[in-house]
């Protein structure tokens, strides 16, 4: 369908890549390969079409919020722990035009106090936290359902 809004960008941040390494009690213990693997699998479920991103720079992370609006139609954000304290990811989810939601894979209200804000949550339509890996399918039929029931964003002019 050519004019179907169903691109979805998944984008991971600090230390993510390394989940595999990290406590098995709060990220169970798979590779980042074997999470983006079952991501993509909830995305066909959903006939969305996933694209991935994850970086460990947070300027990186910033300059593709700048682009997703190119990239595509909705974005998944599980930005570690720049969730807890990046200003600088909040305000550019405010302006990257496309509707955003946050995931974590761990329970992060029932773990340290700093883990309790995120300074993200007001820029995203959803956030699902402490599911797992299942966060992800949520996430994709929230962004469906606003993809569906939105109109489509103005094109932006200069
Ligand atoms: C996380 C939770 C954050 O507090 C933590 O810093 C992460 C991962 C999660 O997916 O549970 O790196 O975002």
């Amino acid at each position: 369908m050519a004019n179907a809004r169903n691109r979805i960008h998944v984008m991971h941040g600090v230390n993510l890549d390394q989940i595999g390494r990290r406590d098995p009690a709060h990220y169970g213990g798979m590779t980042f390969l074997k999470l983006e693997q079952a991501i993509d699998a909830y995305a066909d479920e959903l006939d969305l079409d996933a694209r991935f991103f994850q970086t460990n720079h947070e300027g990186e992370f910033v300059e593709e919020l700048h682009r997703v609006r190119d990239l595509a139609d909705g974005v998944i954000v599980n930005a570690g722990a720049w969730s807890h304290y990046s200003r600088a990811i909040g305000e550019a989810l405010q302006f990257a035009a496309v509707p955003a939601v946050e995931v974590h894979l761990s329970d992060v209200m029932a773990r340290e106090e700093w883990r309790h804000v995120s300074v993200l949550t007001e820029s995203c339509i959803a956030t699902f936290s402490g599911k797992g890996v299942e966060g992800y399918r949520d996430a994709f039929a929230a962004l469906k359902a606003a993809l569906k029931d939105a109109p489509p964003m103005a094109p932006v002019r200069s």
